[in-house]
């Protein structure tokens, strides 16, 4: 399976931080946002990664990441000119996917779980998509909402006023080569952007979306100063205790 990472966005919730830099190169205790993503995708085994970024800053990942050889992945680059929504970047990785399944990360999402069993287990599937999920102590409306009954998934809102669950909707997904296909199918959303839970809906509704828990701590760390500040706690206390 080949992985896609999406670091492209305006991150105006950051600003002034990202006025003049990418969101995804702001530092995370001791690394660049973006190594975490990279580092999960060699962890899952997936070895071949397209990073998707916006036309600004798109020299800074070259000279920062290079071919991958660091992280033991081949890298490749792609623009998307406009940050027209998460579906459209994920469209961008139709010919990197040469027709086979893809892992998509968004840059900004930080965990410690390593995905190689789900990727083994999705590569094996016939079809589908698979989405991961996390329980979440307070219902927030700053994520996708994943509605659960009896192992099946059977809606999923975007930053719902009233949720109809705890589990929050991660950054983290896996598609079936048909994933472009339904994208091109999409239309945008009240907001003007083609929206990754319109996208997984499609597969919701054709009965082939398989919720995933994670179990190891996780953060949006583009959402909030707040949730930049716990990623990087969450990530010096990790280190801390290896040491
Ligand atoms: O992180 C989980 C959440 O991510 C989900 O719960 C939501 O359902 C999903 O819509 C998304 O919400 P966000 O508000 O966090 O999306 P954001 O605009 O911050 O974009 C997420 C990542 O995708 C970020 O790393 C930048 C990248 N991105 C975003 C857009 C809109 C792109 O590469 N291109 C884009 O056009």
């Amino acid at each position: 399976m080949k992985g896609v990472i999406l670091a492209g966005g305006n991150a105006t919730r950051l600003r002034p931080l990202t006025w003049v830099t990418n969101k995804h190169l702001l530092p995370i205790y001791n690394k660049p946002m973006i190594f975490y993503p990279l580092e999960a995708m060699a962890k899952a085994g997936v070895e071949d990664v397209l990073i998707i970024t916006g036309p600004s800053h798109s020299g800074a990942f070259i000279n920062l990441l290079r071919s991958g050889k660091d992280f033991g992945l081949r890298l490749s680059y792609e623009i998307q000119e406009d940050a027209g929504g998460i579906a459209q970047a994920i469209n961008i990785a139709e010919d990197f996917a040469d027709n086979g399944k893809i892992l998509v990360i968004l840059g900004d999402n930080i965990f410690s779980q390593s995905l190689k069993k789900d990727v083994e287990e999705f590569e094996k599937m016939e079809k589908g998509a698979v989405v991961f999920g996390k329980h979440m102590a307070v219902a927030s409306k700053q994520y996708g909402v994943i509605e659960v009954k009896n192992g099946k998934v059977i809606s999923i809102e975007e930053k719902p006023q009233k949720p109809k669950s705890d589990i929050g909707q991660t950054g983290i997904y896996m598609y079936d080569h048909r994933v472009f296909d339904f994208i091109k199918k999409q239309k945008p959303s009240a907001r003007g952007e083609f929206e990754v839970t319109d996208l997984n809906n499609v597969y919701v509704l054709e009965g082939t979306m398989i919720c995933k828990m994670l179990t190891s701590w996780w953060v949006d760390a583009g959402t909030s100063f707040d949730e930049l500040l716990k990623a990087n706690s969450l990530v010096a206390q990790e280190i801390k205790k290896e040491k």
